[in-house]
């Protein structure tokens, strides 16, 4: 859209950031029912944006946008905005939630069920047009214990408690009764929580108290043979650690979707352990679609001066 046919459409102009902005602006307006005032990030009026809906990685140069008042992010973590000057005092930032939870939790348990039914061995003797019967695992009477109870951490416990597990999750604040009833736990309860976990999902948002997280001590402190699902951030994890916590059981196995360098190296040690599955940062992928709708969710409340949903708190870290 020329910037002369924006400014006759009204209303506040928003910047697009995405791949293909073209087909962001169409799912936005299509939800919308009608025109968004837009703009590209090369376009002349860009700097007159007040809104920018960053589908993606933000540009790695920082943007002069005077008028900026709210910013919304497609992803679901937000570390990387608590380095940037467009998140200026007064600025609002909101993230997205979508269906990252529900595609999240079939990530961990797609991932989980794989190992405890033991689908490599099925994938080889098919290839080997074998037939050797064997009972597969269950996940059922296991203990999941959810580093980081929020928005994906909640879902994650649904899932668990429909496949029979008892189910125990983490939470930076201390939990009421009702949310303890449910499993909830207070930071205080991490090391009792961690030694008795079968199956232990981090899904902390990276924040100064979280990064390097996971040290040598609390991966001493989870009970042997127990597995570790990293599903939040790379840099929540002391790598060397996991690498001597697994040569000792603790954890005994590790599905790993994000790590301190991405993309992880082709030689890094942890793709030769036999011990490790690795995926590439796949976990939570967001459709355009699906950021899209969480998009126009905050653009008609923002339009109505209601509370934005997923508001990052600044002070919180998250
Ligand atoms: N791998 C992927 O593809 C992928 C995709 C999407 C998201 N993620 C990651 O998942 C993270 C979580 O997302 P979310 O939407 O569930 O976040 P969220 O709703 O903000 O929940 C964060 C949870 O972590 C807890 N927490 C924060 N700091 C803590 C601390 N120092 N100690 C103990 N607990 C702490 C919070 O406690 P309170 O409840 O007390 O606030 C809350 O329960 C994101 O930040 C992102 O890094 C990864």
């Amino acid at each position: 859209m020329s910037p002369a046919r924006g400014a006759a459409l009204g209303g506040e102009m928003v910047l697009l950031t995405h791949a293909d902005p073209g087909a962001l602006a169409r799912e936005v307006e299509t939800r919308l029912g009608g025109k968004l005032r837009w703009c590209r990030l090369d376009a002349p009026g860009s700097a007159e944006a007040s809104v920018w809906f960053c589908a993606g990685p933000p540009p790695e140069a920082p943007l002069r946008l005077p008028e900026l008042s709210w910013i919304h992010t497609g992803w679901a973590g937000v570390e990387t905005w608590f380095g940037r000057d467009e998140w200026k005092p007064g600025t609002r930032l909101t993230r997205t939630v979508g269906d990252y939870p529900a595609r999240m939790a079939e990530y961990v348990f797609g991932y989980l069920l794989a190992r405890a039914l033991d689908v490599p061995e099925a994938l080889r003797q098919m290839e080997a047009r074998a037939w050797r019967r064997w009972i597969p695992g269950s996940l059922a009477g296991r203990r999941l214990l959810v580093i980081g109870m929020g928005s994906i951490g909640g879902a994650l416990a649904g899932a668990g408690r429909a496949f029979g597990m008892e189910v125990e999750g983490i939470r930076r604040s201390e939990p009421t009764a009702a949310e303890r009833a449910a499993g909830a736990r207070g930071p205080g309860e991490l090391e009792a929580c961690l030694a008795r976990a079968d199956v232990i999902v981090n899904l902390l948002p990276l924040t100064p108290q979280t990064a390097s997280f996971w040290t040598s001590a609390r991966f001493a402190a989870i009970g042997k043979g127990a597995t570790f699902v990293n599903v939040s951030r790379g840099t929540t994890v002391d790598e060397d650690a996991l690498r001597a916590g697994l040569r000792r059981g603790k954890p005994a196995f590790a599905i790993l979707d994000v790590f301190r360098e991405e993309p992880l190296p082709p030689d890094h040690p942890l793709r030769r352990d036999p011990r490790v599955w690795v995926t590439p940062h796949i976990a939570g992928m967001g459709t355009i679609a699906m950021m899209a709708d969480a998009f126009v969710q905050n653009l008609l409340r923002y339009r109505a001066g209601e509370p934005l949903l997923h508001e990052v708190d600044r002070a919180r870290g998250y």
